[in-house]
């Protein structure tokens, strides 16, 4: 594997790692909105889970197809 490709597969290992923890951060930000009875805030934090969840699946992919 050149260096190039190997720099690539470093930087999707990262991104992924990125997104697995927004994937379990803000459904704890939603919690606490809902706590805090701010449901918009709540609401666009699940949002944001569901589009950070699309990232992380389609890093893994990559890296499947990759590794
Ligand atoms: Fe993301």
């Amino acid at each position: 594997m050149k260096a190039k490709q190997l720099k690539t597969l470093k930087n999707l290992k990262l991104s992924l790692k990125d997104e697995s923890e927004a994937v379990k951060f803000y459904p704890k930000a939603a919690a606490i909105a809902r706590k805090g009875k701010v449901k918009k805030a709540a609401k666009f934090f699940m949002k944001v889970v569901k589009d950070e969840r699309k990232h992380k699946d389609r890093i893994q992919k990559l890296l499947k197809k990759l590794g």
